[in-house]
């Protein structure tokens, strides 16, 4: 599903460029879910940015869908995204100006989905979130965790192929988020790719495969061998692939 290739952005410093990424080799499958780590400043976000298209490299190419995105014209690319990618901002990225209703309305109105369709939608979001006395609340008047939950049905309404999600839970309670990372492991089984980026090794467990980035690079990519991993190896297959995993 996606493909980075040599993917490096930095800015420039004196004479020096300073490295944000530094040659990204990484390629997703559909139906992956992956979970990034790392220290504070090593990336995450600007690669989440990169990945979901809001942010351009200095160099490299990025495949997504078998389409090569620095490519395409700015309307193509945007419509790319808006009709695949789902995006879980870290500082939420709410429209100040609009309802909680009316925000996690938006990704419908870009897919021309008629009036009906989207209210019943987003009554279904707002029951699911249990968010339904919010709904006529402006993001101002919501607490960092309402406002996180709020950005989680926005970016999940329109169904999105891809999921990206930068410290989705950081704003909430222990409940809510344990509730919100079974939720993505349920879309993931439903199909939906997940990359979600996290500082809590409890969260990243959820995923299929950890990649920890440090200063800009990958420093490990790894498989997750956790029961969900063990189940789709043995699924079409015996039990014989069970002895080799426990
Ligand atoms: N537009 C920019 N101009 C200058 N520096 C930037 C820009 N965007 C990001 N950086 C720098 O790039 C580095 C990586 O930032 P990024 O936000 O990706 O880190 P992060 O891993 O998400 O950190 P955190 O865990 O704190 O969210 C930081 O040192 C940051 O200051
Ligand atoms: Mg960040």
């Amino acid at each position: 599903m996606i493909e980075l290739k040599h993917i490096s952005k930095w800015i420039n410093q004196g004479s020096k460029p300073n490295f944000i990424l530094k040659d990204i080799n990484l390629k997703v499958a559909e139906g992956e879910f992956i979970s990034i780590m790392g220290p504070s400043g090593s990336g995450k976000s600007t690669l989440l940015n990169v990945i979901g298209m809001l942010d351009n490299p200095n160099e490299g190419e990025y495949v997504f869908m078998d389409q090569d995105v620095y490519k395409m014209k700015e309307k193509q690319r945007s419509q790319l995204y808006k009709t695949h990618i789902g995006f879980v901002f870290q500082a939420y990225h709410l429209i100040d100006e609009l309802t909680v209703y009316e925000n996690i309305e938006t990704p419908l109105l870009y897919q021309d989905v008629k009036l009906f369709e989207r209210k019943a939608m987003v009554a279904d979001m707002l029951d699911k979130f249990q968010i339904v006395g919010k709904k006529d609340l402006f993001p101002a008047q919501l607490s960092g965790g309402q406002q996180q939950l709020v950005g989680i049905a926005r970016a999940l309404i329109a169904k999105p192929k891809l999921l990206l999600a930068d410290e989705p839970t950081g704003n909430l309670n222990s409940k809510q988020g344990e509730e919100i990372m079974e939720l993505f492991t349920q879309l993931n089984k439903e199909g939906v790719t997940i990359i979600q980026v996290t500082h809590s090794e409890k969260n990243a467990e959820y995923g299929t495969r950890i990649i920890h980035l440090l200063d800009g690079r990958i420093e490990r990519n790894k498989e997750q061998r956790n029961e969900k991993h063990i189940e789709r190896i043995i699924c079409p297959c015996n039990n014989i692939y069970i002895l080799l995993f426990i």
